[in-house]
């Protein structure tokens, strides 16, 4: 999850078309949103918009929007707040919301924020270059019935050797604090057949690393030939592409890591020894107030499994703290789980009431509490991370460097198991996929040096 912005490029209008427009989009949330920045992007595109990552100098300015804690969604409202004078100064740009806020607050967003255009919903982008078009307010958060990848124009945006591909949307879990469900609909998995024309495509043009997206990944169940694909034989067909070295896929639910996904990682050397599978919370009673249907013990059971299948995968997964009637105790056996695991990384959140969720019916935990939970598990969380990467000093592992690093001769890349990783190799380019042996380690990456020859 990064609530970083994302600036994404383009490549020129079609000839033939006027002076290009400009295109400023600012992506919020989850990297299926970065997706489907790049896919508006391309949309705009085929409309004479090229990208510009200078907010002033935009025709158009698209928020890409996250809904899933009150922070993410808040803020999507101060930034609007924020190009008011830009609006005033140039009455004619174009204000957009897209992504879940849009789905989940529709007109609210135009009551709350006149300068705004056009809201689009997560399933209606396809509908975006007949929506700038049109005179006055828009507004279309509809789940349509055809899928709005088969209307988007074919990718041009490649920023480097690594690419998302969405394969599956929507989750239909309802964990009770979620918003997911409401915001991105129903699960749809696309058919295997155009995943893998594109996952051909983008190696086609350089791109050596594919992550999966889907909100529930691994309950992909896609039109496969002769019936229905799992995820697992979607990654053994995706790794027969010739030139594609790695793939990896977020996020699971661990319900949904079935005997063939978890033998793919024995048996596909492509799949990188990565797995993010958020468990939420380590109290048996909490998981089942969460609505997560499984207890700790599955957990730890499954995890067993997955480490028997791959002894080096690294594990990493997401908390919430907080969770309205979470005790004491309740937490502690969540920092037990955190010691009994072992994480490589994690991500961990405060509980936020959203609206419309069961959840946000109950009672919520005071805010002090909150905080000092959740700054006791990120510092066990933290001492793994550290102990994780100490450990790596000395290994060898391979590098996909994706740019040049800040010092010179330096190039910068994901090892196997997703740590950044500096490498000072004057010979390097993005692209290459080295093996380096890991000097050191700093609290948020690693350093090496290449073995060539
Ligand atoms: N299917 C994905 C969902 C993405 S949401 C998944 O299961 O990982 C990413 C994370 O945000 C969730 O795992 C959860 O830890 C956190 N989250 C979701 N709703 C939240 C809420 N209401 N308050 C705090 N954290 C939340
Ligand atoms: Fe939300 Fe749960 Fe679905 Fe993840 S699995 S998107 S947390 S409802
Ligand atoms: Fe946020 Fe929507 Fe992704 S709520 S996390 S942008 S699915």
């Amino acid at each position: 999850m990064t609530e970083q912005p994302t600036e994404i490029a383009t490549d020129a209008p079609a000839e033939g078309t006027e002076a290009p427009k400009k295109l400023f989009i600012k992506t919020y949330g989850c990297q299926m949103n970065v997706y489907d920045s790049e896919r508006m992007a391309e949309a705009l595109g085929a409309k004479g918009y090229v990208t510009t990552e200078v907010a002033e100098e935009a025709d158009m300015v698209l928020l890409n929007t996250c809904h899933i804690r009150e922070k993410a969604a808040e803020k999507v409202y101060s930034d609007l707040g924020r190009l008011r004078p830009l609006k005033q100064a140039k009455p004619d740009l174009k204000i957009g919301v897209a992504g879940c806020v849009a789905q989940a607050e529709g007109e609210e967003i135009l009551r709350r924020m006149p300068l705004v255009d056009l809201v689009v919903g997560p399933q209606s982008y396809h509908r975006l270059p007949e929506m700038v078009e049109a005179k006055g307010k828009v507004i279309d958060t509809d789940f349509p019935e055809e899928d709005k990848f088969d209307h988007l124009p074919k990718r041009k945006a490649l920023r480097g050797p690594t690419a998302f591909l969405t394969v599956q949307e929507g989750c239909d879990k309802f964990c009770a604090f979620c918003v997911v469900p409401y915001t991105r609909g129903a699960e749809v998995s696309r058919p295997a057949a155009r995943l893998l024309a594109e996952a051909r495509d983008l190696v086609s043009r350089g791109v050596r690393e594919i992550t999966l997206l889907g909100q529930n990944v691994n309950g992909y169940h896609g039109a496969g030939d002769g019936g229905t694909w799992g995820l697992g034989r979607l990654i053994r067909e995706m790794a027969a592409i010739d030139g594609l070295d790695r793939l990896r896929y977020t996020t699971s639910h661990p319900n949904d890591m079935d005997d063939d996904l978890i033998a793919a990682h024995a048996e596909v050397p492509q799949l990188m020894p990565y797995l993010h599978l958020p468990v939420q919370s380590g109290s048996d009673r909490i998981l089942k107030a969460m609505n997560r249907k499984h207890t700790a013990e599955q957990y730890l059971r499954l995890i067993e499994r997955i480490r028997a299948a791959r002894p080096d995968i690294l594990l990493s997964s997401d908390f919430i703290v907080g969770f309205p009637g979470e005790t004491d105790a309740d937490f502690e056996a969540t920092m037990d789980l955190i010691r009994a695991v072992g994480f490589g990384a994690a991500f961990s959140f405060k509980y936020s009431a959203r609206p419309g969720t069961p959840a946000a019916e109950k009672p919520e935990l005071p805010a002090e509490l909150c905080d000092a939970r959740l700054q006791a598990l990120q510092a066990l969380i933290t001492e793994q991370q550290r102990a994780v990467q100490v450990a790596m000093v000395g290994r060898e592992v391979g590098v996909l460097y994706e740019k040049p690093g800040r010092l010179p001769g330096q190039m910068v890349g994901k090892s196997d198991h997703l740590h950044a990783v500096h490498v000072a190799d004057s010979l390097g380019k993005p692209g290459d996929l080295v093996r380096v042996r890991i000097t050191a380690s700093a609290p948020n990456s690693l350093a090496g040096e290449p073995l060539r020859g």
